[in-house]
């Protein structure tokens, strides 16, 4: 039943959405924040007391939050090294009013409103309307806390409060953000784009959902797109997430047996091994190691094609072991949504910023007409 409303939801928005869109990008702004983040999208921040620390940016988060001394249940759940912040009225740090609410996909928190400085990347920022943490429960299961997050979530609808106290302290013009990974870390841009690095213009992407509201859900960034493995339809219409945490592709568990069927048929199964999906495969060579590509769905009139094709060669999409040996970077799961449901979510990782731009942008002009766009550009070689 749920496949059943998952998919006519589908169906309806692709037909209703008739109206074309205005996908003119505008010349980016010059007033821009740089920043580098690593492989697991953590960037190297300062806090008064602490001192120098690892920082989680999320992109599916509103709230930027720090965690107080003695809030309930935070060990239970936080790493074993995790420090708590004090905030401090001597080191400009100011607690306003008491709040609730999701801190992230994963855990509900009561706490109040801060105002305070932080430093990330050696940058100074000023971050108003942040969270101070003082209880936390778990919305999802097993999933670890951490003690400082950075959410810079994005819709018509709703920015996370470090985006609108970046825009509110003129410190970027547009409510935007662009990425991709360059040799050893990633690049998050706030406030536009760098168009000296881009090989093609931008795509504009097909979202899933078009009815937003407050608060900011996971599914507001999905957008459309069918996957192929060797060239093969693997799944049509698929609902796809960009997620910088993720190193290749977590396909939901049901696309183990279809995998190896294509293989099958092909006559490429792994050399040593079965495919399972704890296992997908070990490959002797990269001529027949798979290859994987995704058709990315359009909302883009002045598109030359419908699509946006992106191609995972074997050389990109297998990584090779001590022994010389191939396994795509290929992963299995069913993602779990706050109301424990099972979205048919197919998560896409470094892989795909390393040859892509990613661009998420608000077009001006107010609340009622603003308009997002999520797109996607093939990069210069760096
Ligand atoms: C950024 O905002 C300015 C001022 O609102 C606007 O004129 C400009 O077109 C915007 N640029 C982009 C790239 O959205
Ligand atoms: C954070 O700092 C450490 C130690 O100085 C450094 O090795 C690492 O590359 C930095 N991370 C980023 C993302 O800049
Ligand atoms: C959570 O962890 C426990 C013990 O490690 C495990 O039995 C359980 O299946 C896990 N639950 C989920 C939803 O992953
Ligand atoms: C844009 O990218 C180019 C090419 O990597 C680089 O030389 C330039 O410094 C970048 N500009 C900004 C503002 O980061």
């Amino acid at each position: 039943m749920k496949k059943i409303i998952i998919f006519s939801l589908i169906i309806a928005i692709v037909f209703c959405k008739t109206k074309l869109l205005d996908t003119q990008y505008p010349y980016p702004s010059q007033n821009l924040i740089t920043f580098k983040l690593d492989d697991s999208f953590k960037t190297n921040a300062t806090l008064n007391q602490i001192g120098k620390l690892q920082m989680q940016i999320s992109l599916y988060s509103t709230e930027s939050y720090f965690t107080a001394p003695d809030c309930v249940n935070c060990q239970i759940y936080g790493a074993k090294n995790s420090k708590p912040f004090v905030c401090n009225k001597e080191e400009y740090c100011t607690e306003y009013f008491s709040t609730e609410g999701a801190i992230d996909q994963y855990f509900k928190a009561r706490g109040s409103v801060i105002d305070m400085n932080l430093e990330l990347d050696s940058i100074e920022f000023y971050l108003s309307t942040g969270f101070y943490v003082k209880w936390i429960s778990q919305l999802q299961l097993n999933q670890t806390y951490q003690y400082q997050g950075l959410g810079l979530a994005l819709t018509r609808a709703c920015q996370g409060t470090f985006l609108r106290s970046l825009y509110n302290q003129a410190k970027i013009d547009n409510y935007s953000y662009s990425l991709y990974y360059d040799v050893d870390s990633y690049k998050l841009i706030l406030g536009g784009y760098n168009q000296s690095l881009l090989a093609q213009e931008f795509y504009n992407l097909k979202s899933v959902s078009i009815m937003r509201n407050i608060p900011y859900r996971i599914v507001d960034d999905l957008v459309l797109a069918s996957l192929y493995i060797n060239q093969q339809v693997l799944l049509k219409d698929a609902q796809v997430l960009l997620d910088p945490t993720v190193d290749g592709i977590i396909l939901p568990a049901k696309c183990s047996s279809d995998i190896q069927n294509i293989l099958q048929t092909q006559r490429k199964l792994p050399d040593i091994s079965q495919f399972t999906p704890q296992q997908p495969g070990i490959w002797s060579s990269l001529k027949t190691a798979p290859s994987f590509q995704i058709q990315f769905y359009l909302d883009d009139p002045d598109a030359i094609s419908q699509y946006l094709q992106v191609n995972f060669d074997a050389q990109t999409l297998n990584a090779k072991n001590q022994k010389g040996q191939f396994t795509p970077r290929i992963t299995f799961s069913d993602i779990v949504d706050q109301n424990n449901q099972f979205y048919n979510v197919i998560r896409v990782g470094k892989i795909i910023f390393q040859q892509m731009v990613y661009y998420k942008y608000i077009q001006d002009g107010g609340q009622s007409t603003a308009t997002e766009f999520r797109a996607l550009a093939p990069m210069i070689k760096l």
